[in-house]
């Protein structure tokens, strides 16, 4: 038995340590010391040794398992650092090869403008307001003086989400006005951008949304030469010194007087063509001095203050400074328009 042990101890040493996967060594476990094992079965012949031969051999089993386990488990831990080993050089990262270019996107004329405007503004005082997209009624026609009755309030032109005809997407950027009356002190100089909804087929200088820029100035001894004055300095730094305006009177319920700007068209000089339609000026906003009404819903006096008030289109506005001639281009996302800017 002696030798038998001297024998499996030798044999299983040497198997373990040419073992070269775990699973080998799984195997070996179970070859030597499992159940049926070679080691097992040694023992199960013990009770046939002398009582004082079975603890001497007792003993060396024992000192086989145990060399066993120790040999097996060196082994694990070397094959364990080998496949780690492997890992990390499968793995390794070359950080030296070039990386793959990223694609940057960039910003859209449209913000590109718009940025331009909110810098003009914010370096003449004013402050920039954002505010909802889904508006009262009462806020985007009654505070702005189109009561019922009013053509811009009919279902034709204006997205309502209820039968009632309350709520709406706001169809101009005027309620800002009624918004910042409602909530600021006096004075007020305020621009407000964004979204607007009507109900327009889309074409070369229409969409159903599309973006103006209002703007509001409330003071003491607010005139109609301030609001020149004011709009001249925008479009001159928009476009370029000498940029020719020109103010042409119109009709708004929450102005008195109202007017319309054009600018000259950027394409022909003023001389009439496709672009501006033969008028050689482009339309860019409506103004006006804000009616006493208005001022009056929101609780300001209008034999103490005055104001005036602007919604400039925006996407107008783009197209101008950057030469565009179809609105849609605006609204396509079409990479090869967008890297032009
Ligand atoms: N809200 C008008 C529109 O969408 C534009 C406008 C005109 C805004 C005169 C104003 C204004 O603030 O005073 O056509």
């Amino acid at each position: 038995m002696r030798e038998q042990l001297a024998n499996i101890r030798a044999q299983a040493l040497s198997a373990v340590e040419s073992a070269g996967t775990a699973a080998e060594l799984d195997a070996l476990r179970v070859q030597y010391l499992g159940k049926k094992g070679e080691l097992t079965a040694v023992l199960k012949q013990m009770g046939k040794l002398s009582p004082e031969e079975r603890p001497v051999m007792g003993q060396l089993a024992n000192d086989v398992r145990a060399a066993l386990e120790e040999a097996l488990s060196r082994q694990g831990s070397i094959l364990e650092a080998r496949a780690l080993e492997q890992r990390l050089r499968d793995e390794a990262v070359d950080v030296t090869v070039p990386g793959k270019p990223v694609k940057l996107g960039r910003r859209h004329p449209m913000y590109i403008a718009l940025d331009e405007i909110k810098d003009i503004f914010i370096g003449m005082g004013f402050t920039v307001l954002d505010g909802p997209e889904i508006e009262l009624a009462e806020l985007n026609f009654d505070r702005l003086n189109a009561g019922e009755g009013h053509p811009s309030r009919d279902w034709s032109d204006t997205f309502y989400f209820d039968e009632d005809s309350r709520v709406m997407l706001r169809s101009q950027t005027s309620p800002m006005q009624v918004r910042a009356m409602d909530t600021m002190e006096l004075p007020i100089r305020i621009i407000a951008p964004g979204r607007v909804y009507r109900k327009d087929e889309v074409d070369a200088t229409h969409s159903p949304m599309f973006h103006q820029v209002e703007g509001m100035v409330i003071d003491k001894n607010v005139t109609m030469a301030d609001l020149k004055g004011t709009l001249n300095t925008v479009v001159e730094k928009l476009y370029g010194k000498g940029t020719k305006t020109r103010f042409r009177p119109h009709h708004f319920p929450f102005t008195e007087p109202s007017c319309e700007m054009d600018v000259q068209c950027h394409k022909c000089g003023g001389v009439g063509c496709p672009t501006c339609k033969g008028e050689g000026w482009i339309e860019l906003l409506g103004a006006g001095m804000i009616h006493p009404k208005v001022l009056q819903m929101s609780g300001i006096d209008p034999e103490v203050y005055s104001g005036w008030a602007f919604g400039m289109g925006l996407e107008r506005t783009a197209m101008r400074r950057f030469k565009i001639a179809d609105l849609r281009l605006i609204f396509e996302n079409d990479v090869r328009f967008l890297e032009q800017f």
